[in-house]
């Protein structure tokens, strides 16, 4: 498979201009109830890091970009985010998917932010659910 459609992400500096991710996160009930929170397209760690702050177990990144999932292990060990995992890999991917299975039973959320527009957002929902808490939650943004 292959990195989904990208509509041009703009540099780190610009594209960290357009948001207030704790203020997104919050409302978007990322919180201590969330124990395992999963980040599907992590980019820039934009939404991982400060989320990381949020729950109350572990933050996974997932990127298909090498690049981006090194600058958010960069980011985490920086900072001193200790509960950051950052994963390359194809959410499309068995074996992505399969790494993510690891965690069955503790995911209770997964973002999909700014990545729906992916050619088959279906298939990626579909994914999605199926990794997730049967109580949990997808949040959205775009
Ligand atoms: C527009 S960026 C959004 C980044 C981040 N979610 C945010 O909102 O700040 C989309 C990200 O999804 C990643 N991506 C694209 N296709 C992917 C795939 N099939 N599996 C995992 N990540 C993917 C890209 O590398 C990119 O970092």
């Amino acid at each position: 498979m292959s990195k989904y459609r990208e509509s041009g992400m703009p540099s780190e500096d610009i594209w960290e201009g357009y948001y207030e991710p704790e203020v997104i996160l919050r409302q978007l009930k990322v919180d201590k109830r969330v124990d395992t929170f999963v980040d599907v397209g992590c980019g820039y760690g934009t939404f991982l890091l400060p989320a990381s702050r949020l729950v109350s177990g572990t933050a996974i990144g997932i990127d298909i970009d090498r690049g981006m999932v090194e600058s958010c292990r960069k980011k985490a060990i920086r900072d001193g985010h200790n509960n950051i995992i950052a994963i390359q890999g194809d959410i499309s991917d068995d074996s992505t998917t399969s790494i993510l299975k690891s965690y069955s039973g503790s995911i209770d959320y997964i973002s999909l932010f700014n990545i729906l527009h992916c050619e088959n957002p279906a298939s990626l929902l579909k994914v999605t659910h199926s990794l997730l808490n049967s109580d949990g939650m997808i949040g959205v943004i775009h």
